[in-house]
C-alpha cells in the first residue's frame, strides 16, 4: 500500500509519518527534506535562483541520496551528510523560493517517483496525492491553524538552540503557505480523494490513533 500524506508547514506530517511507517513497516520518505538539500546545494554554490540553466546542469549531476533509517532518514548530498544543514532557519527561508522553480520540480518529481516505486512507502510533502503518487491507496491532507503549526516550529527550532521569535516562525510559515499554495507548478493543494485531518488541539498520539484508523479502514 502507498500512503500520501500532504499539507502546509508546521502541520505534524513528519512526525506522525514517522511513526507510522515505524508501526506500519513502511518506508518512509520526507520530500521536503529533498526539496530543503536542493536549496542547500544552490546556497553552496552561490547560484542565482533565477539561472535556470545551470540549475538543471548541477541538477545533473547531483548525487542526493536518501537513506531510510529506524526513525527517520539521512540525507547525502554529494556524499555530505546534510541531515541537520537543511532544518536551519536559513533554508526555511528560501526553501519555497527553490521549489517553485519548475526545473528543480521537475528534477526531483522524477527521483520521487523512481523512489516510491519500491514497495510499501509513505511519503510527505506538498504533492504526494496530486502529483508524485496520484494512484496511492490512502491519501491524507494534514492540517492545523497557522498559529499552532507556528508554536511548532517555533518549540521545535528552540530546542534545537536556534534564536528566532515566535512572530519570525509565524511570519515565515504564512509566507511559506502563500508561496507554497500559489505558485504555477503543483501548487499545494488537497487531493479530491484525500482525508482531510485538522491536527489544531490534537496530541501527537490523537493524530497518529486517527491516520492508523483511517489506514485500517482501507487494508
Ligand atoms: O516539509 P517541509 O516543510 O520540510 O518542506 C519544505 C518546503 O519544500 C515546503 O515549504 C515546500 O516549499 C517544499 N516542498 C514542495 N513539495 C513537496 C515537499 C516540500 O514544494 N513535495
Amino acid at each position: 500500500m502507498r500512503i500520501a500524506i500532504d499539507g502546509p508547514a508546521g502541520a505534524g506530517k513528519s512526525t506522525v509519518a514517522k511513526i507510522l511507517a515505524q508501526k506500519l513497516g513502511y518506508t518512509y520518505l520526507d520530500t521536503g527534506a529533498m526539496y530543503r538539500a536542493v536549496t542547500v546545494l544552490l546556497l553552496k554554490e552561490g547560484l542565482s535562483f533565477t539561472d535556470e540553466e545551470k540549475i538543471k546542469k548541477l541538477l545533473q549531476v547531483m548525487d542526493l541520496k536518501i537513506i531510510p533509517e529506524k526513525d527517520g532518514q539521512k540525507i547525502y548530498l554529494n556524499g555530505q551528510d546534510i541531515t541537520e544543514v537543511i532544518r536551519t532557519p536559513r533554508v526555511s527561508e528560501l526553501v519555497a523560493k527553490v521549489s517553485a522553480l519548475p526545473v528543480v520540480r521537475e528534477h526531483l518529481t522524477k527521483l520521487q517517483r523512481e523512489y516510491v516505486t519500491r514497495g510499501e512507502i509513505i511519503a510527505d510533502g506538498r504533492d504526494m496525492g496530486t502529483v508524485v503518487m496520484p494512484e496511492a491507496e490512502v491519501k491524507i491532507f494534514l492540517t492545523a491553524s497557522p498559529e499552532e503549526r507556528a508554536r511548532r516550529r517555533y518549540q521545535e527550532l528552540k530546542a534545537k538552540g536556534f534564536a528566532v521569535s515566535y512572530e519570525e516562525v509565524l511570519k515565515e510559515v504564512l509566507k511559506r503557505d502563500e508561496v507554497d499554495t500559489t505558485r504555477k507548478v503543483s501548487p499545494l493543494k488537497q487531493a479530491p480523494d484525500a482525508i482531510l485531518v485538522d491536527t489544531t488541539g490534537l496530541s501527537i498520539e490523537q493524530v497518529v490513533d486517527t491516520l492508523l484508523r483511517i489506514i485500517r479502514g482501507k487494508r
